[in-house]
């Protein structure tokens, strides 16, 4: 049985004491949730607080980027044992803005996924077509290149520590969510390539999560669906009666 995951992507918003705020917020409103896992990627400058409010609480944490290596002349970068020090536990590679804005290729997002196993934080890989892609009917051969590359290299054991987010880039800020049967469908085709490419059982365990533009009115038509295993969110994960209601309704 996998246990669902709802997860709050901040990207660049929020100021310290909004941020604590709304950590603060989430640990008290949810310390009673057992059923879902919950986690937050708030800004970098941001994790070292969180280290105060969220010790003890289900909350999980992590940064939205790193580096891959372990420190040296790597002027701006965040390196895994950095993270570790202030607490975090998970991290997410390859968002399609960091893809995109910062051209991240999959050969980088390989590195970085590596050394996040390694330093044992926790990847949530994201992957996630076009709307270009989709329209000319690319997008399976999309995923599927994104996961060849993304994850060459990495065993089966240690993909018992990952979990793919696929994140339709058109979908993500936009309002325009994917409906259930674009989602499901995909999600199946993640999960079958986990079949074909590693096991039954490395695809009936990895927890396949869905972003963009999930809101709470949304969110019980994807959850419900067998493959989704949770949300990662972006904007509704700002405000903590959003995040919580998302979180309340993927029980
Ligand atoms: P969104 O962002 O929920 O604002 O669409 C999702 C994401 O980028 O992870």
């Amino acid at each position: 049985m996998r246990k669902k995951i709802i997860a709050g992507n901040w990207k660049m918003h929020l100021l310290a004491d909004s941020a604590l705020e709304l950590a603060r917020g989430i640990a008290e409103d949810l310390k009673d949730v057992q059923e879902v896992e919950i986690a937050i990627f708030p800004p970098s400058p941001y994790l070292i607080l969180m280290k105060e409010v969220l010790n003890g609480t289900p909350v999980k944490y992590g940064a939205q980027n790193m580096y891959f290596e372990e420190k040296g002349a790597f002027t701006g970068e965040i390196s895994p044992g950095m993270l570790k020090d202030i607490g975090c536990s998970l991290v997410l590679i390859g968002h399609s803005e960091r893809r995109k804005i910062f051209n991240e290729p999959d050969s980088l997002l390989n590195r970085k996924l590596k050394t996040a196993l390694e330093f044992q934080l926790l990847p949530y890989f994201c992957i996630g077509e076009t709307l270009e892609e989709r329209e000319s009917g690319k997008l399976f051969k999309v995923i599927e290149t994104q996961l060849k590359e993304g994850l060459a290299g990495i065993s089966e054991k240690q993909l018992e520590s990952v979990v793919v987010a696929y994140e339709p880039v058109w979908a993500i800020g936009t309002g325009v969510v994917a409906t259930p049967e674009q989602a499901q469908e995909m999600h199946a085709f993640i999960r079958d390539w986990f079949r074909k490419n590693y096991s039954e059982k490395t695809a009936e365990n990895i927890r396949i999560l869905y972003g963009g533009s999930i809101k709470p009115d949304n969110i019980q038509g994807l959850i419900s669906l067998k493959d989704i295993d949770g949300g990662l969110v972006g904007g509704a994960s700002l405000k903590l009666e959003s995040f919580t209601q998302l979180v309340r309704y993927s029980r």
